[in-house]
């Protein structure tokens, strides 16, 4: 244990996070040991990962205090923000600039920056195709991310940006799943139209970041994007169909209506989906399944993701 390198994980009882933990306590005479990052280190779940080898230290995103505390000493660290506990670009900006702070001050050897793209680079506020939300933003909970690059970038920290990809845990936990329509049959409602969505399940990004690690030096200074399948909406249903063994059809809904359910998020998540349908090329160029393989061997495919998970995915 003293001689292994140290990775910090934020997120470490949550989806991206806790499968960097899973993978750096799944390999044992990999050289490196999980620190666990959680606001509250008595809770079941942070307790579950002492218990199963990680040491389980106490910060809080929001408290630049404790992130120095949570850095010191560590080879590298993981950092993301979470957009949906808050709804708020500029907190995880604050957050973003306060991590990669820390990781300075601290003397972290690499930072892996979970993002996503600033979409305003692509799409300017003045392009009316999409509502600009929050006065400045195109999709806030991808806007922020990026904003903040650059603050990991001039830190001068070695750090590899990580652009993720959707979660099929979506499905489960987001309402995204499967509904039955008008007709009783059942659908999912996305407004992709027949472009395809990269997807990851949430745990193997922790697996990739993991692999950018072990890499090492290689990854300083590199954007990486992963996803497990590029899929089209079509091809979501299809798949679903065959693991539920019950029809699962696609709604292709435009952007307009998807914003309009009105459910919080649903106009951010709106314009993500228009984001991603209309400029595929960029996003999916972005995303490449193989390099991502290459970084967790273990990375599943939406099938092999549905054995798994689809007796957790509700149907109502
Ligand atoms: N859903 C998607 O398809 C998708 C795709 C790509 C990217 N993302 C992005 O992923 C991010 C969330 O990551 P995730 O899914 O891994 O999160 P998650 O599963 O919701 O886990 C978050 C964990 O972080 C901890 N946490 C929350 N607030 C914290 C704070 N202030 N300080 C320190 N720790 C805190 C919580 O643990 P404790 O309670 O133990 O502290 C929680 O278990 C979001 O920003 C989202 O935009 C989502």
């Amino acid at each position: 244990m003293a001689n292994k390198k140290i990775l910090a994980v934020l997120g470490a009882t949550g989806a991206q996070g806790g499968g960097l933990v899973r993978a750096i306590l799944n390999d044992a005479g990999g050289g490196f040991a999980a620190r666990a990052l959680t606001r509250n280190a008595d809770s079941e779940k942070a307790r579950a990962l002492a218990r199963q080898g990680a040491a389980v230290v106490a910060a809080d995103v929001d408290d630049a205090d404790s992130l120095a505390r949570a850095f010191d000493g560590a080879h590298g660290a993981f950092c993301v923000t979470f957009f949906w506990d808050h709804f708020s670009p500029e907190r995880e900006v604050a957050q973003a600039r306060a991590m990669a702070q820390a990781a300075k001050r601290a003397g972290v050897k690499h930072v892996i920056w979970s993002t996503l793209e600033d979409t305003r680079k692509h799409v300017p506020l003045s392009d009316d195709r999409m509502p600009t939300l929050l006065g400045k933003y195109k999709v806030p909970h991808f806007d922020g991310k990026g904003e903040s690059d650059r603050f990991f970038v001039e830190s001068g920290v070695p750090t590899t940006l990580l652009l993720t990809s959707f979660y099929w845990d979506n499905l489960i936990h987001f309402g995204m799943g499967p509904k039955p329509g008008p007709d009783g049959k059942l659908a999912i409602t996305f407004p992709m139209g027949d472009k395809k969505l990269p997807g990851i399940a949430a745990g193997d990004i922790g697996g990739c970041a993991y692999g950018i690690f072990k890499a090492g030096s290689s990854y300083h200074g590199k954007t990486v994007g992963i996803a497990g399948e590029h899929l089209s909406g079509a091809e979501m249903a299809a798949e679903l169909t065959r693991a539920l063994g019950k029809p699962v059809a696609y709604n292709d809904v435009t952007p307009e209506a998807y914003r309009a359910f009105g459910f919080p998020g649903a106009d951010d998540l709106g314009n993500m989906f228009q984001f991603k349908r209309d400029f595929d090329r960029v996003f999916r160029g972005a995303r490449d399944v193989e390099t991502a393989r290459s970084l967790n061997p273990s990375l599943q495919t939406f099938a092999v993701w549905l054995a798994e998970n689809k007796s957790r995915i509700p149907l109502g």
